[in-house]
Order: structure tokens, then C-alpha cells, then sequence
């Protein structure tokens, strides 16, 4: 197949992006599949980078935009109030519940994400505790790639260039109880993960500490990393405990990925702060948001407001995509679908885990799945690194029409996982055609790696 690979050196395209790999040119898509210029097709497996949730080409979230279009496009946030945005806002604190009943716009997750770290320590100034200003995260994790989001990210490759230039955040181990091998109890292992953040925030001065940023479900920076029931709670009431506001990353695990609205739900945990995006604007518009309590941002407010905004925030455009999209998501039952296709997808996975042994574990939550590769199962020894075996997998793939989502694992420096995540719309058909698809992937793949 044409233009998959990287090309030896500059070409005529003025666009680029992180490296000189080219890729096909994107004609249609339409549902579960995209179409490139050459009349290929591809079953989209990982919705584009988790994004595409009720898949592309959707009818009405098109004429709900168009429709929005013909009204105002941009009416800025100074000037007017826009109904689009007003209703969305309305329908996500229903969605979420409680006192999380404040919703701030913007175009991403990276601007999310930015938006929680900046209320949080406004929070922090507003009732008095100006000292506070730490934010602890996880390793590994993703959270973005603006400075102030890059700065909680545990992947070393992506952060590593930055370092002088970010505000150092403590990190603690995310709660990769899987590796642990060690016999003990899953429930256990959780409690003593989650304790790891009591003992940061002594080490770091209870005083200081501002707030604690997880994604309950990992992305792909660890592979849909799951915790112990046991950790969600336990979290929670640290927190609580030392007066430590938390943030939830849902960008990626939120608007019913998992089969939840929030990912967090499958745990009754409820934080304080909530970043979402992709799935909000399911790559129809440029869509993030965050959702916080009115605890956290009735202070601010009063205080003088709140000091942060983007010049696209509560775009009329953005929120009526996402207000179609939300429609979907509810009326066409798409969370129950992805609980369904995901239970489907993950047995097949774990039957494609029998049947090729360099497939360590497979983990996720609804359709937030993954697969871990790695040399050795029992001892989860990862492939060696430079083999780049999750791309490879990744490439091979798309070269029989399926498209994957690779990262490392551990850290971002070793360890080799895919992302199996087809948008929520899928059915059982479409299941077991990716799970073929990948079947054959991964045959072709294993003699590739048994190769020296
Ligand atoms: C958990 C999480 N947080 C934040 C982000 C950043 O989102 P964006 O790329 O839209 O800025 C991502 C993107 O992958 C993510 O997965």
C-alpha cells in the first residue's frame, strides 16, 4: 500500500506534524469506516485517537450543524450568550449529577486539563490558602500537551525536552497492580497504591498540596489502564482527608467510552473537577469542557472571577455538535452498546491473546480496551524496545484495512500496548470483522517478531 511508511526525506507537502511519515489521504468516512483517495477501506478500531465515539457521518449531529450555521457561527463570550452553549452546559451538569453543576468551554483536552489546574489554585487563593499550589499526578499518564498539562504528564519521551521549561509536579506510580505478579490480592494492592498519595502529599507539606489529577480509566499512555475497586474510594477520602481537591481526567475515558457517562461512575466516586473533550465533540467540532463543582467555583467568582479563557470557548458551532451528539449518545442507547460490543470485543481479545503469545494482557473498560505485547507473559518482560513493536503491530494492521492506536507502556520508554477502542455505534458483525481483521494482524506480526 502506498505512502505508509516514513519518507527517507523532505517532501512537497508544506503540513507537517511530529515526524516525516506520510499518510494515505482521507476521501469519506462514514460510520465505522474511513475511505482514502484510493478507494481503500479501513474499520476506524481506535475512533481516530479515541474521539470518533458515535462514529463519522452522523446525520443528525450534520444538519444540527448546519442548522446552527446558518444562525451565527462565532458570537463572542464578551458580547452575547449563546443558546447552544447554555443547553449543553445545562445538560452535562444533569448528566454528571450533584454539585458538579458549573461547566466552563473549551476546543481540547490539553485546555481542559489547563482549565482544572488554574480553577483549582484560584480556589486555593479565593478561601484563603494562597500556599497550596501543587498538583500531584500519576506515572505513567497523559493529560496534554500545553506546558501546564505536559508538566503532570508521566511519559518521559514527551515531557523530557520540556523539563526546565515546566513547573515540576510530584508524581506518584499509577496503580499497575497487573506487573505486580506478586500473588496478593487485587484489593489490597489498591489500598496500598492509593496510599502512596497520603504519603506524597506528607512528603510534600500537606499545606502546599492543591490538588491530585488520575484518569480513572488510563488512556494510552498506559494502555485503558484499570485500578482495584479498592483504589477509587481510598483516593477519594485522602483527598477529602487533606482538604486535596480532585481532578478527574475523563478527556479520553468520559462521554460514555466506558459504557458510563463518566468513567468514575462505575466506582461512585465523585471529584471535584472534570476535564472532558474528545468524545464531546466526537471530532465533529473542537470540543472540551470542565465541569466543577459550584464549591470549587462559586469562591472564585466571588473572589473576582475567574482568570482564564480561550477566544473559541462555548463556540455556537462546537456546543451544537456536541448537544447532537449527546442526543445520540442517549436516545440511541449507545452507552448500553458500548457495555454490550465491549464485553464482545474483550472476549475475543482474550481468545486472540490465547492464540498468540506475545500478547501479555488484555485490559479496559466498555469500548476503552487494550492489549499489552510483550516477550514474556509470565513475567510481562517487554519487547525489547528498539524492535518498536506496537508500531509495527500498528503499520501491519492498517495494511489490512484496520486502523490501531499504539503507545508505550511503561512511561512512554518501554513496553508496547495497542488500543482497541472502534467508536460506541459499533454491532456484533463489526465486532467480530475487527477481531478477524486483527487476528490476521497479529499472525503476520509474530513471524515479523520471531525474526531476529
Ligand atoms: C486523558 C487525556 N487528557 C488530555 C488529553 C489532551 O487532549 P487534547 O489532545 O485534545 O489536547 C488527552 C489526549 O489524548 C488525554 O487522553
Amino acid at each position: 500500500m502506498a505512502a505508509l511508511s516514513d519518507a527517507a526525506g523532505p517532501s512537497t507537502s508544506h503540513l507537517f506534524y511530529q515526524t516525516r511519515q506520510r499518510r494515505p489521504q482521507v476521501d469519506r468516512a462514514e460510520g465505522i469506516y474511513l475511505w482514502d483517495v484510493g478507494g481503500r477501506r479501513y474499520l476506524d478500531g481506535c475512533s481516530g485517537a479515541m474521539v470518533s465515539n458515535i462514529g463519522h457521518g452522523n446525520p443528525r449531529v450534520l444538519a444540527a450543524m448546519q442548522a446552527q450555521m446558518q444562525q451565527t457561527t462565532f458570537a463572542y463570550r464578551l458580547h452575547f450568550e449563546n443558546a447552544p452553549a447554555e443547553e449543553l452546559a445545562a445538560r452535562l451538569a444533569t448528566l454528571v449529577g450533584g454539585d458538579l453543576d458549573r461547566v466552563f468551554f473549551v476546543s481540547g483536552g490539553s485546555e481542559a486539563v489547563e482549565s482544572c489546574i488554574k480553577l483549582a489554585r484560584q480556589h486555593a487563593i479565593a478561601i484563603g490558602q494562597p500556599q497550596r499550589y501543587k498538583v500531584i499526578s500519576r506515572y505513567p499518564s497523559y493529560h496534554g500537551s500545553t506546558l501546564g498539562a505536559l508538566a503532570l504528564t508521566g511519559y518521559t519521551p514527551m515531557t523530557a525536552p520540556f523539563g526546565p521549561m515546566l513547573q515540576a509536579a510530584p508524581q506518584i506510580p499509577a496503580p499497575t497492580v497487573y506487573l505486580d505478579r506478586d500473588g496478593g490480592d487485587a484489593a489490597a494492592a489498591g489500598r496500598r497504591y492509593a496510599d502512596l498519595l497520603e504519603q506524597e502529599i506528607l512528603r510534600q507539606g500537606v499545606e502546599t498540596v492543591l490538588a491530585f489529577i488520575m484518569e480513572p480509566v488510563g488512556g494510552a499512555s498506559t494502555g485503558a489502564l484499570v485500578a482495584p475497586d479498592t483504589y477509587y474510594p481510598r483516593i477519594r477520602e485522602i483527598c477529602d482527608r487533606y482538604g486535596v481537591l480532585l481532578i478527574h481526567d475523563e478527556v479520553m475515558c468520559g462521554a460514555g467510552r466506558t459504557g458510563r457517562f463518566l468513567a468514575a461512575e462505575h466506582w461512585g466516586v465523585v471529584p471535584d473537577l472534570i476535564a472532558l473533550s474528545k468524545g464531546l465533540g466526537a471530532g465533529y467540532a473542537p470540543l472540551g469542557a470542565m465541569v466543577a463543582s459550584r464549591r470549587v467555583v462559586e469562591p472564585v467568582l466571588d473572589a473576582g472571577g475567574f482568570v482564564h479563557g480561550y477566544t473559541y470557548a462555548g463556540n455556537p458551532i462546537a456546543c451544537a455538535a456536541g448537544l447532537a451528539v449527546l442526543g445520540e449518545l442517549l436516545e440511541c442507547d449507545l452507552m448500553g452498546n458500548a457495555e454490550r460490543m465491549g464485553l464482545r470485543l474483550r472476549q475475543g481479545l482474550e481468545r486472540l491473546k490465547a492464540r498468540h503469545a506475545l500478547v501479555g494482557d488484555v485490559r479496559g473498560k466498555g469500548l476503552l480496551l487494550a492489549m499489552e505485547l510483550v516477550a514474556d507473559r509470565f513475567s510481562m518482560t517487554p519487547l525489547p524496545p528498539e524492535r518498536m513493536a506496537a508500531a509495527r503491530l500498528t503499520e501491519i494492521a492498517l495494511t489490512h484495512g484496520l486502523i490501531l492506536y499504539w503507545r508505550r507502556t511503561r512511561g512512554g520508554l518501554r513496553g508496547d500496548h495497542v488500543m482497541v477502542c472502534p467508536p460506541l455505534i459499533i454491532n456484533g458483525d463489526q465486532v467480530d470483522e475487527l477481531l478477524e481483521l486483527l487476528d490476521a494482524a497479529l499472525s503476520e506480526w509474530a513471524l515479523e517478531m520471531s525474526r531476529a
